[in-house]
């Protein structure tokens, strides 16, 4: 499903109850122009439409990172970047995954629903195993597991991610699927709602944008940083002179302008007849970039100064959700021959 940011979807009747989103994210750096453009402005959007909410997943982060102060670190700025970004503790519901100790309880539950064989070819942990060798924990194979225990504890129906979660989703569809047949029907499918910009790819204009890859633009950064890591940025690897002719089709910098602005035709004909060239196009996105992320750079730096107003939102939240957690895990005890 992709969801656009205009047209809004219809409001629904007041007497319907709000279908549930729920997303997660890894507090593993700051986040980038994909994770924005991909995920967030969506968590941003729906929580006016929808109940949200929002999970940095610590748990989750622990399968690859395992410098104590770092992870507390990086939780706290995750959480500064998603407040900064639009996410409002009025309209939603942000907390730290490690603070709601129902998502590991039920996902050993989840486990025994589980076959290995589907653990074993997801994609994202052949990836992980290439990326991590010497590292590879359990916890990179049971992950998934962990992730739909996220979703399904709140009873989510959507769940918006960038398109690299596809088959993780897939996974807690076919968890859910295995749970409600050998249970009774207890949980619903989650379908993932997509962006428009599903895929961002990164400044090396070939792979994914992401973290472990170091091809971020990181959109919280300084206007300098923000110019650096776009003026690197791979454009039409065929277009060697300044006046030849570009092919704005291939070229990551005027993709991105889709984003930014609403001369993207002109940006694409300037840049097909060489009219302008990669330096000058590049130059105005850093600058658009820049601009549209001047507000929430301004907030990120105010939340960062505050950090025990950033824990006290993440603490109401963990406590918000409580019940719920508990609600399900008393039903699916039941269920499972438990109590
Ligand atoms: P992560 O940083 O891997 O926890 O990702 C957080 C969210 O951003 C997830 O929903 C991802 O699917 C999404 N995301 C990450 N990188 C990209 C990208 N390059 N393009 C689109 N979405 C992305
Ligand atoms: N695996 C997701 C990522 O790397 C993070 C995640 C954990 C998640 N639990 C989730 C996403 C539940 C959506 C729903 O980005």
């Amino acid at each position: 499903m992709t969801v656009e940011l205009a047209p809004q979807p219809a409001l629904a009747p007041l007497a319907a109850p709000r279908p549930l989103i729920f997303s997660g994210i890894q507090p593993s750096g700051i986040v980038h122009l994909g994770n924005d453009l991909g995920a967030i402005r969506n968590y941003v959007m729906l929580q006016y439409e929808y109940e949200a909410i929002y999970c940095i997943v610590d748990y989750h982060a622990l399968t690859s990172t395992h410098d104590a102060a770092l992870l507390r670190r990086r939780t706290r700025e995750m959480a500064a970047s998603l407040l900064a970004l639009g996410l409002d503790p009025d309209r939603c519901t942000l907390f730290v995954q490690s603070h709601r100790p129902e998502h590991t309880e039920l996902m050993w539950l989840l486990t025994t629903v589980t076959p290995v064989s589907w653990l074993e070819r997801t994609p994202t942990y052949k990836d992980k195993i290439a990326n991590q060798p010497d590292d590879v924990n359990h916890g990179l194979l049971t992950y998934p597991v962990l992730q739909a225990a996220d979703i399904v504890i709140y009873k989510a129906s959507l769940v918006p991610v960038g398109k690299d979660q596809a088959a993780h989703l897939e996974l807690s569809r076919e968890i859910v699927r295995a749970f409600n047949y050998r249970y009774g029907e207890t949980f619903p499918e989650p379908q993932a709602v997509y962006t428009s910009a599903p895929v961002v790819l990164g400044t090396d204009g070939v792979k994914k944008m992401s973290k472990s890859v170091g091809n971020t633009i990181e959109i919280l950064a300084s206007p300098e940083e923000i110019r650096k890591q776009v003026m690197s940025m791979v454009t039409d690897t065929e277009r060697i002179k300044r006046t030849d002719p570009g092919r704005p089709g291939v070229c990551n910098v005027c993709q991105l302008h889709r984003f930014f602005g609403d001369d993207y035709e002109e940006i694409w004909d300037g840049e097909a007849t060489a009219r302008t060239g990669c330096v000058d196009t590049k130059k105005l996105l850093a600058q658009r970039i820049t601009e549209r992320y001047a507000g929430a750079r301004e907030r990120y730096a105010e939340l960062m100064a505050h950090p025990a107003d950033v824990d006290g939102i993440l603490e109401a939240g963990a406590d918000r959700l409580k019940p719920k957690a508990a609600a399900t895990m008393a039903e699916v005890k039941e269920k499972m021959g438990l109590r």
